[in-house]
């Protein structure tokens, strides 16, 4: 039994805790890394109790003066990090009072750790929603180049991983963009919901000192201070959306991914990975890997298991703090490396990826994926139903296979075998080209539309 209480709340104890009891307790070797956070929270209650006249100016200057030395030390790597003091809150205040003497036990005056900490936390989450929201943007600029580059590129598009319709590469591209703009709009919004201080709650019921609650939500950028303070203390709804929208966005990367494992296989050939974003096998000597690829498909699963984790330590804690909320961070603070490395990942992945044309276009020339653009033509020249132009040109798909070639290949005679009233400028329609440009409605893949869209997204999400 360790015989040194702690020395800020050790007041009504008269033996320490067991070492296991401390390992189990303490958070500092993780929650250190809100320690921005925490003193600049810190600095804004200071401020404000002086402000109050709750402690004295000099005291405040000497509380400010400290916490700011205590920022450079472990930005300078020399703060000592002690398991004993349990987490980066009570770290700093003991190095404080180390620094400054008794003033410092004038900080934690109408504060408590749990208002604290979800100050630090809110305003941590906060700023990781700003470097992803900025790091998907970088995301979306590769892709709207690489889009911009392929506006007229053919590819196969797919429903059932089956050849359906040919599309242009850009356009998927620009579907990639899209996907990232919505989970920046979750970004956005969570910022927005999170965006109220719980600093004054106290404990879990406010306190009896006159303090100013605008005072320090402004300090900290917030809109305002959140209205109850059970609720206050017990919010963790900021860092379960932040998890949930993370959980969103490394599918959305993950089904990228898997995209990119397929294209990199030799059966499509669709496209070569950058040296700096492939690895050899040990064994075989002609393989290139699409490991980063995998990679970024399979970290999706650790992302999700961070939002179920917490989702299931928050779920029936009765109101207001409670100690299992100290589990909050690891799986965000995870999460957040998860998703910077996904995404940079993607970014280079994407700046250097090589697309075959030629293998792209002979995929999409391929499964009759033109047997749409013969139905159309027939509703559009020989004004058919559009039921019964499907069915002539699925007939006349059955005689192509049937003669071991693709639909274009068919004569027009062939053709009028199955309805007379077919002429030669339906074999143009079956050009890919001329079916693709003229795929233009909005939102479609025709080539003129994906420049445009091109243009749009930059307008849209790049500032
Ligand atoms: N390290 C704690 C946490 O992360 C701080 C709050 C502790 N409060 C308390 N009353 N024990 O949740």
């Amino acid at each position: 039994m360790n015989k040194n209480t702690s020395s800020i709340w050790g007041g009504r104890f008269g033996g320490g805790p067991s070492e296991v009891m401390e390992r189990i307790n303490a958070s500092i070797d993780f929650d250190k890394r809100m320690y921005a956070q925490d003193i600049v929270a810190s600095t804004a209650h200071c401020e404000m109790l002086v402000a109050q006249n709750i402690i004295s100016a000099d005291d405040g200057k000497d509380i400010v003066d400290g916490l700011g030395r205590i920022l450079v030390e472990i930005e300078a790597g020399k703060f000592e990090f002690k398991t004993a003091l349990e987490d980066i809150h009570m770290n700093i205040e003991a190095r404080l009072s180390e620094l400054i003497g008794d003033a410092a036990g004038r900080l934690h005056t109408a504060r408590s750790r749990n208002d604290q900490v979800a100050t630090d936390f809110k305003l941590w989450v906060r700023d990781e929603l700003d470097a992803l929201d900025s790091e998907t943007e970088k995301l979306q600029a590769t892709l709207i180049d690489r889009a911009e580059e392929h506006a007229a590129t053919i590819m196969p598009g797919y429903t059932h991983l089956q050849t359906a319709q040919p599309v242009t590469l850009g356009h998927h591209l620009l579907a990639y963009v899209e996907m990232m703009g919505r989970d920046r709009g979750r970004i956005a919004d969570c910022r927005k919901r999170l965006n109220e201080s719980p600093l004054g709650a106290g404990a879990l019921a406010g306190t009896s000192f006159p303090i100013d609650r605008q005072m320090t939500a402004k300090a900290l950028g917030f809109e305002g201070p959140a209205a109850n303070s059970l609720d206050a203390v017990s919010d963790r709804d900021f860092a379960l959306e932040y998890l949930a929208l993370a959980a969103i966005m490394a599918t959305h990367l993950s089904r990228m991914a898997e995209e990119i494992v397929i294209w990199a296989s030799a059966s499509f050939g669709f496209v070569t990975l950058p040296d700096s974003f492939s690895t050899g096998s040990s064994m075989l000597p002609q393989k290139r890997n699409p490991d980063a690829a995998e990679l970024v498909r399979a970290k999706a699963g650790r992302v999700i298991g961070a939002l179920s984790g917490l989702l299931i330590v928050m779920k029936g804690l009765p109101l207001a703090y409670s100690k299992d909320m100290q589990e909050d961070k690891e799986p965000v603070f995870e999460t957040a490396d998860t998703m910077a490395l996904s995404v940079a990942t993607m970014t280079g992945m994407f700046s250097e990826i090589g697309f075959d044309e030629d293998k792209l276009l002979t995929a999409a020339k391929a499964a009759n994926a033109n047997a749409i653009d013969l139905a159309d033509w027939l509703v559009r020249e020989l004004d058919k139903p559009f039921r019964e132009a499907h069915h002539i040109s699925g007939e006349l798909v059955k005689l192509a296979e049937e003669k071991k070639c693709g639909l274009e290949y068919l004569s027009l005679a062939d053709m009028q075998s199955v309805d007379p009233g077919i002429n030669e400028t339906a074999l143009a329609s079956l050009e890919i080209e001329q079916a693709l440009d003229a795929r233009n409605s909005f939102g479609a893949p025709a080539p003129a539309n994906v420049t445009v869209a091109c243009a749009e997204a930059r307008k849209r999400f790049l500032s």
